[in-house]
């Protein structure tokens, strides 16, 4: 999280639509964001009134998305965002560069594609809950943050971080 915010500005009121146990949304609360954080199970954090992202929205909501979905459903975790932002608003989203990949995401991307692509240059380490401990540290993943605006047309940008 502390990767994008160094790279990307976003509006004043942001939605952790899949906020777990907050990692994501703590990070973004103290660099000054307001987080509308909520997840189809409350997991100590945030909303505790659970809510399926893929099924409902929030009314009116003016600003922007950022999570880690669940990667098997990492392209409906962006449809539904850009179908919950106003035009020029951004979803970002992190997720394995491999979602680059695929007939079905690339018939996406040719409607939508993300703005910017910053790569991980560097092996990240995920760990479900926060639990380094239980996790392996020198995986073969290759993760990236994914940057839409909504309504963008041109060329997607790739840069890399770490
Ligand atoms: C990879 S974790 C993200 C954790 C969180 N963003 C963090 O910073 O720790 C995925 C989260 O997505 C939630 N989730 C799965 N399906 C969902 C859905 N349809 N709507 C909302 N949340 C969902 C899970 O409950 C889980 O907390």
């Amino acid at each position: 999280m502390e990767l994008l915010l160094a790279e990307e500005q976003f509006a004043p009121v942001v939605w952790e639509c899949a906020c777990g146990e907050g990692h994501l949304s703590k990070v973004l609360e103290a660099h000054g964001y307001e987080v509308i954080s909520t997840d189809i199970i409350y997991r100590g954090y945030g909303d505790s009134e659970p809510l399926d992202f893929l099924k409902e929205t929030l009314e009116d909501f003016e600003g922007d998305i950022i999570t880690n979905p669940p990667y098997k459903f990492a392209l409906e975790f962006v449809q539904q965002a850009l179908n919950s932002v106003k035009p020029g608003r951004k979803v970002a989203m992190f997720l394995k560069l491999q979602f680059l990949e695929g007939k079905a995401r690339r018939k996406f991307f040719e409607e939508n594609p993300p703005k910017v692509v910053y790569v991980s240059s560097s092996r990240l380490n995920c760990a479900m809950n926060g639990d380094f401990e239980a996790y392996p540290t020198n995986t073969a993943i290759c993760y990236a943050w994914f940057v839409w605006e909504k309504g963008y047309k041109g060329d997607p940008i790739i840069k890399w971080i770490n």
